[in-house]
């Protein structure tokens, strides 16, 4: 019999609390021990099919979503909105009243979060965002999890944010935040300061500023998608705040570094502290998919 509960979303990083993610997690930490052997009892979307509805290109995120869906027991259909008929004008609602008859989720990367919004109000059916212009919900958790497999706690600890503190990723950091208790200094050009304020939060037009002491060094691409208009202005705006070896040495000696990828090296980071921190970063990468088969269980069991 369907639920009468209504659906529940991840459009945004404060749609989970702080308990549920690292109730999440707990569950994620025994996933991989178990080496990502699931038990029939452990096919939450058995015979589902889940929408993966793209706007914007992706490599991790729609390879780590097929395979969370598939590894959950269910399948997944991925839509590129290019050849939907989104693309000759359809109006998200009707596309999104359409799949709820269908299939029994969906994951969307668009530009407006708006858009993945009115895809939840009007499909009836879970809704997580991929990415939008505002919001990289997915990606920060999985980040806020690597960071606490390899260091501990991120509560009271210190996240130095460096580059485009008006994008998507760094706006999740900066909502994230009070969720979770951690401090985040974001050092960016001042026209590109984030817009979310709250007192975990200092910006700076320093980058030594921001990394000092810090625990957790992160960067993400100083051209966003959708953003290549502006290349040359932002690439001469970003260009003191690349991470680089000599603002890691003013950081924590342990600190972590941590780049959502795709990178450009000797752009937002430079290439050999990109390939010095290799490891970790890739396994940042790996966790998108452990940790979204977490938070697609708890978009359906709760
Ligand atoms: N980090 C991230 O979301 O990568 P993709 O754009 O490849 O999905
Ligand atoms: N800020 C980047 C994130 C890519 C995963 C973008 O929106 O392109």
């Amino acid at each position: 019999m369907a639920s009468s509960l209504p659906p529940r979303h991840l459009l945004s990083v404060t749609d989970i609390s702080e308990a549920a993610a690292h109730a999440v997690f707990e569950k994620v930490k025994l996933q991989k021990r178990s080496l990502g052997k699931s038990g029939s009892d452990d096919l939450p979307l058995r015979g589902q099919v889940w929408a993966l509805l793209f706007r914007k290109p992706s490599t991790r995120t729609r390879v780590s979503f097929e395979l969370a869906v598939r590894q959950l027991g269910g399948s997944a259909l991925f839509l590129s909105a290019t050849e939907l008929q989104l693309s000759r004008g359809e109006p998200m609602e009707d596309t999104a009243r359409v799949l709820g008859r269908m299939v029994q989720g969906a994951v969307i990367r668009t530009f407006a979060q708006e858009e993945v919004a009115a895809f939840a109000r009007s499909s009836g059916i879970p809704t997580v965002n991929a990415l939008t212009d505002q919001e990289h919900p997915c990606q920060v958790l999985a980040d806020i999890f690597t960071f606490e497999e390899k260091r501990g706690p991120l509560a009271g600890k210190t996240v130095a944010f460096l580059g485009d503190a008006s994008c998507n990723v760094a706006r999740s950091w900066a909502l994230a935040a009070p969720i979770f208790r951690f401090h985040l200094r974001l050092g960016a050009p001042r026209a590109f300061f984030c817009d979310v304020e709250n007192p975990w939060i200092v910006q700076t037009e320093s980058s030594e500023e921001a990394v000092r002491g810090a625990d957790l060094l992160y960067t993400d691409v100083w051209i966003s998608m959708g953003r290549e208009e502006e290349g040359v202005l932002r690439e001469r705006a970003f260009s003191p705040y690349q991470l680089n070896r000599q603002l890691v040495e003013r950081a924590n000696p342990e600190a972590l570094v941590l780049h959502c990828l795709p990178a450009y090296r000797g752009k937002e980071i430079d290439g050999e502290l990109f390939e010095e921190r290799a490891q970790d970063i890739f396994d940042q990468a790996e966790n998108r998919l452990h940790v979204q088969k977490g938070l697609l269980r708890w978009l359906v069991n709760g």
